[in-house]
């Protein structure tokens, strides 16, 4: 007796504690920086300028744009490769590439499943003063590809969050929302001119697999990209647009 009640008031203090501690990680899931940062996308808005150099005009971004959006200097450097005609940027997100394409561009359709990525694509291409070059589309890239025209077809899809980074080998069957196999036929149906922005760990041999999709099989090319020293990402470059021979 004596000890069931000399127990009773510890069950009781470690069921508070636990109570305390479940409060403690509800608060710490909806903390933010003072800059209205949450500590999830920090990391990312320590770079904001590498992503958008115009970022303090009023670049707007959700939580899945920061850590998904395309470095400046990389949608640089895909704009310069794409040979000035018409592109379709097929997962256009924020609107990093679409910017990017429509600086250099003829012009450029830009397509998201998310609404809300369109109305902060369109926000961020203001910021640019270059909205005026762009189709911007609320839609699925899949239903809309058999209908769609354009000189390239632009391949930047969601690589499944930040978490891509620990596969050793990755592999195309985890791009999101289909298998890369998937996304490169549906764009084949557009152009053969096609560049895709894929991780730096992604498993290229597979990638080189893509080029056989066609008959007879399109030219590639593939090229790091680098920001600051850091390997960002690969690019492959299928048909006119490898080894910078397209000419419009
Ligand atoms: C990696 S992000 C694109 C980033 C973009 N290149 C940029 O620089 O901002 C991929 C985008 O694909 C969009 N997406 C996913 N499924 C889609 C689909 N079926 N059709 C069109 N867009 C889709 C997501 O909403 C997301 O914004």
């Amino acid at each position: 007796m004596e000890s069931e009640l000399s127990n009773k008031p510890t069950r009781r203090r470690s069921k508070k504690r636990k109570l305390s501690k479940r409060r403690l990680k509800i608060k710490g899931r909806k903390r933010t920086t003072e800059k209205g940062i949450s500590p999830l996308v920090e990391k990312y808005w320590r770079q904001r300028y590498n992503l958008f150099s115009s970022y303090d005009d009023g670049i707007k971004m959700d939580e899945e744009g920061w850590f998904s959006v395309t470095p400046e200097e990389i949608a640089i450097r895909h704009a310069e490769r794409s040979g000035g005609g018409c592109v379709i940027d097929c997962f256009s997100g924020v609107g990093g590439n679409t910017i990017q394409f429509a600086k250099m561009c003829h012009h450029v359709v830009a397509i998201d499943l998310d609404p809300h990525k369109v109305e902060l694509a369109f926000n961020n291409a203001k910021i640019y003063g270059v909205e005026d070059y762009i189709d911007f589309i609320i839609g699925d890239f899949f239903q809309l590809a058999s209908s769609l025209k354009g000189d390239v077809a632009f391949l930047a899809p969601p690589w499944g969050g930040p978490s891509y980074k620990t596969i050793p080998n990755f592999s195309l069957d985890l791009l999101k929302p289909k298998d890369g196999y998937s996304i490169f036929q549906a764009a084949q149906a557009i152009t053969p001119n096609i560049i895709m922005f894929l991780p730096r760990n992604v498993d290229l041999r597979q990638v080189e697999e893509l080029s056989w999709l066609s008959s007879p099989p399109l030219n590639i090319e593939i090229e790091e990209n680098y920001v600051q020293n850091h390997l960002k990402g690969i690019t492959a470059y299928f048909g006119g647009t490898a080894f910078g021979k397209l000419n419009l």
